[in-house]
């Protein structure tokens, strides 16, 4: 089929998520290798997204592709009572690299299944209700996820389940509290959590959910103490702390885990993307040990058709073996200090950048109309203006596909990438700042 046959059928009866269907107009991708994507018409393009955050170890690896054929010639999948090799090899692979005691894996198909999963075991491991998670957050589009999520995609799920509580996080750049840095706050965010929890009742509230460094919600890293700070908190009220990992995990920080970085333990973590890098689908939730005793005696009440796919978490163990053979978790956090120095030339250059953070193979450039109050460009929800539709169109015609939204342009490309590569597509994005400087005229 050529371009337009496909497009036609495509917009004929395909439902794309998030947005209205008419002004879709999607580019048909046709094969992808490493870090490259071609279209149908043969133009490449930097797939400086790994998909959506979820190729870590880049397109077509033949080590990953050639383990998957191997298993479906034998078994592709079997119910989800049976045990296989597989399922046996990937939850202990995913057990060694995951840190302490989180040794316990419940497979699901993604990441919004790991936290609606995660969700049923915070309540029947504590008894207790109340869920609190973050503004500046996303934790997947089922029910109880969406909920959780401090994201304005919420809103169209509301009203969503009872026992749900927001709390702001730190953002350092935009301080919701007024700070002008985590030098001079004393982590002020973390005393109103203490305060809010204490007035919501300590014991009625079953978990705190977070992304150790939060994702599309604008790379926002807890500064130092933040995350102890939380452990403690929880720790002292019988709080159970589950770590999002969806998107921070399979080293996307420049460690395995994000919640690395904080060196503080969760209860339980959630992940997806980068366990397969989206080669099939595949998300888990794991445990630590108290949660694996508990449920020694007692059912865990979930269950998927697809938990344990067979082929999926074949695609998992090879996935495994790539990060360590390729030493993708180093490349991340070797390119990770460059890319730091690239961030900040470009900060350095155009006016309307605000503020640029990473943390390995993954930052985000925040936009602002005006340095010294801190203004957005295009504000939270593009209340402002709009400007990441022109910006994807310039970098889209460079060949360089991205994800950017509101003011955040992101950066996390797969962890097989090399320095001239990432070099190259920091040059493209530099150029297209000088669009949003234009705007500050
Ligand atoms: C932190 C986090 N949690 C959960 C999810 C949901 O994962 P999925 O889209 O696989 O359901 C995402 C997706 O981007 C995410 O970033």
């Amino acid at each position: 089929m050529n371009t337009s046959e496909i497009k036609k059928l495509d917009r004929e009866h395909v439902i794309y998520p998030w947005v209205a269907q008419k002004p879709v107009d999607p580019i048909i991708m046709d094969r992808a290798e490493r870090i490259y994507m071609w279209d149908t018409d043969g133009k490449r393009y930097i797939d400086f997204c790994a998909g959506l955050l979820c190729v870590n170890i880049g397109h077509s690896n033949r080590h990953v592709l050639k383990a998957m054929n191997a298993q479906m010639e034998k078994l592709t999948y079997v119910a989800s009572m049976f045990g296989t090799e597989a399922k046996a090899k990937c939850a202990s692979m995913v057990a060694e690299v995951t840190p302490g005691d989180l040794d316990y894996v419940f497979f699901t198909n993604g990441g919004a299944e790991a936290v609606e999963n995660a969700i049923k075991a915070v309540r029947a491991y504590t008894g207790r209700h109340k869920i609190y998670s973050r503004w500046n957050s996303y934790h997947g589009a089922t029910t109880g996820a969406i909920a959780l999520s401090g994201d304005p995609r919420r809103a169209a799920s509301e009203p969503g389940p009872a026992g749900v509580t927001s709390f702001f996080g730190p953002y350092c750049y935009q301080c919701p509290l007024g700070y002008d840095s985590h030098e001079t706050c004393k982590l002020a965010c973390l005393e109103q959590l203490k305060k809010q929890v204490l007035y919501d009742g300590p014991k009625s509230i079953a978990a705190i959910f977070m992304e150790p460094i939060v994702g599309t919600n604008g790379i926002l890293i807890p500064p130092p103490g933040y995350m102890k700070g939380v452990r403690q908190l929880c720790d002292e009220n019988g709080i159970l702390l589950v770590s999002d990992e969806v998107m921070a995990g399979f080293g996307r920080t420049g460690k395995w885990f994000g919640i690395e970085h904080h060196e503080v333990l969760p209860d339980i973590m959630t992940v997806a993307k980068g366990l397969t890098s989206g080669y099939v689908p595949l998300g888990a939730m794991i445990w630590n040990k108290r949660l694996w005793d508990h449920f020694g005696d007692k059912p865990f009440v979930g269950g998927l058709t697809y938990a344990g796919h067979t082929l999926a978490c074949a695609a998992a163990v090879a996935n495994i073996e790539v990060y360590k053979q390729d030493n993708l978790i180093e490349n991340s956090r070797v390119l990770g200090l460059h890319l730091a120095k690239r961030l900040e030339a470009i900060k350095q250059r155009h006016p309307s950048v605000g503020d640029v953070r990473n943390q390995g193979l993954w930052a985000c450039i925040e936009l602002t109309s005006d340095r010294k109050t801190r203004a957005p460009l295009a504000g939270y929800n593009d209340s402002v203006r709009k400007v990441s539709g022109e910006i994807s169109k310039r970098l889209y015609a460079a060949g360089l596909y991205l994800f950017n939204k509101w003011d955040y342009i992101f950066i996390s490309p797969p962890l097989c990438i090399n320095q001239a590569e990432l070099d190259e597509s920091m040059d493209i994005i530099d150029k297209t700042l000088d669009y949003t400087d234009s705007l500050l005229k």
